[in-house]
């Protein structure tokens, strides 16, 4: 038997798993690592983590497994998009690398819409928002002018992992069109936006298909993971382009809902000129010469485990999310929005706070987490309904990521979607998207569709509730009226942050 492996490169942990050629997962293996907040909004790591925790990972997921290295034959990556790794000369990196959830750039934004205007949707095919890389490559410009000459290239947190297992410098597209440098249909770096900035090319890194071979194992590396010199190690893709593999999104009108630390709703596009006029992101995928459109909810996941962490310490996720299931669909008055680091769709907000609206005596610890819970989904929602509005059909969404663990949230994606909702048998996200890129690349396949049909089985479909889709659908209608409402709220609360 042959396999190969995922490595999934997340904001909080690294996860491997090593799949067979009929997409059984045999073992994984996560290893975390610590994300610092030097200051309010802030959010760093240390690039040299990523690296010490995938060897780690890779080298348990080995001895777990007890299969044999010369039966694997490759691996590849997802990751955490936007993330501004600078390396010098040497490829040591420069600074901790500066996160997708840090939002310090406001004023780099502004910047860039006013330098680029009509160009940068024409081009980067996206707005300029705190977490992507540019904005970050500018405060750096301007912050830390004499660390961005140093520089001799840029990258992105997989991209570094890959050439330090590899020693090869590469990104692939689907990343690269998170960093707003991209010109996005041409599918090459943009002259036009670097010269804006006066930002070397050089700084640029080769770009690459996703399921492109980048080189096999560096010795030492072979050495500390336990793998073998030539594993083959393919390029990789951004996490929401892996985990839209991962879960079978490589046709038109294919759409899924991650709900991770962010949340996402994202559709497979095959038109590079449709114009969202920048309202969701449209990114290139994978997948060769595809597209994907998304609206992202930043603090989805996190929004609960925040909840989770400050009010209910000592219970447990599942303790937390039985309660739920006694109270009705709307919380009993009960609103939230989920803005507590800010909002990207349909808000693109770095000051908006997040809120409970309408609490009242009666309202107990179930309440407000089904509020929490019911806040999430609405903000995915909204981005489903610019989708919608697109002329996207969506009647049917693949859920992954934490929003499919649970039963009640399944089910209010379907009340709150109006569309049916896909569970699937054995859901690894991301990091199985980058195991089907090594699969594909491998040649394992004649394409990645064929492969999704090999890997992906479907385990359960959540229809809707009319009676209760009805509710949500006039409780939406309110939720959407909090954004405004509190925005001048927020922005005056802000002094008083930190
Ligand atoms: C996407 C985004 C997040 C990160 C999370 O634009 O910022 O989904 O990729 O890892």
């Amino acid at each position: 038997m042959s396999y190969v492996i995922g490595v999934d490169l997340g904001t909080s942990a690294v996860k491997t798993v090593l799949v067979d050629r009929s997409g059984r997962v045999v073992s994984e293996h996560s290893e975390s690592y610590p994300l610092s907040q030097p200051k309010p909004g802030y959010s760093e790591q240390r690039p040299e983590d990523w690296v010490d925790k995938t060897v780690l990972s890779l080298r348990l997921l080995l001895e777990e497994a007890k299969v044999s290295p010369s039966q694997i034959e490759g691996l590849s990556f997802s990751g955490q998009m936007h993330g501004l790794v600078l390396v010098d000369e040497e490829g040591a990196a420069l600074r901790p690398a500066i996160l997708w959830n840090d939002t310090r750039t406001t004023a780099q934004c502004r910047r860039i819409e006013k330098i680029l205007q009509e160009k940068l949707l024409r081009i980067a095919r996206n707005r300029a928002l705190e977490g992507f890389t540019l904005p970050k490559i500018l405060w750096v410009q301007e912050n830390e002018p004499e660390l961005l000459d140093r520089a001799s290239l840029f990258l992105l947190p997989k991209d570094y992992v890959r050439y330090r297992l590899t020693g090869q410098f590469a990104m692939d597209y689907s990343d690269a069109a998170g960093t707003l440098l991209l010109d996005v249909a041409e599918k090459t770096w943009s002259k036009d936006i670097l010269d804006a900035f006066n930002l070397p090319h050089s700084l640029c890194p080769p770009l690459v298909e996703s399921f492109a071979e980048c080189g096999t194992l560096l010795p030492e590396m072979a050495n500390q993971t336990g793998l073998l010199p030539e594993t083959k190690v393919f390029s990789g893709g951004a996490d929401n382009a892996c985990g839209a593999i991962g879960a079978g999104i490589l046709a038109d009108g294919q759409t899924m809902c991650s709900i991770g630390t962010s949340g996402v709703v994202l559709s497979y596009e095959e038109r590079k000129d449709v114009d969202f006029e920048g309202k969701v992101h449209f990114f290139n995928h994978s997948e060769k010469d595809a597209y994907y459109i998304m609206g992202v909810t930043l603090a989805a996941g996190y929004s609960l485990t925040w909840f989770k962490e400050t009010f209910a310490p000592d219970t447990s996720f599942d303790e937390l999310l039985n309660g739920i299931g006694d109270v009705p669909a709307g919380s009993g008055g009960l609103l939230f929005t989920p803005y507590i680091v800010g909002e990207r769709t349909p808000h693109p907000d770095a000051d908006i706070r997040g809120s409970f609206i309408g609490m009242d005596a009666g309202h107990r610890l179930p309440h407000f987490t089904r509020a929490v819970l019911e806040g999430i989904t609405f903000s995915l929602r909204e981005s489903i309904d610019i989708l919608r509005a697109s002329g996207k059909l969506i009647d049917r969404v693949i859920s992954i990521g934490g929003g499919a663990k649970n039963e009640i949230w399944l089910q209010m994606q379907a009340d709150m979607f109006n569309a049916e909702i896909v569970k699937l048998e054995s859901e690894q996200g991301p990091a199985m998207g980058a195991a089907m890129l090594a699969a594909y690349g491998c040649g394992w396949f004649p394409s990645l569709q064929a492969c999704a049909a090999e890997f992906l089985r479907e385990a359960k479909t959540y229809v809707p509730n009319p009676e209760t889709a009805q509710k949500y659908e006039k409780l939406f209608g309110l939720y959407k009226t909090v954004y405004g409402a509190t925005r001048e709220l927020s922005k005056g609360l802000a002094e008083f942050h930190g």
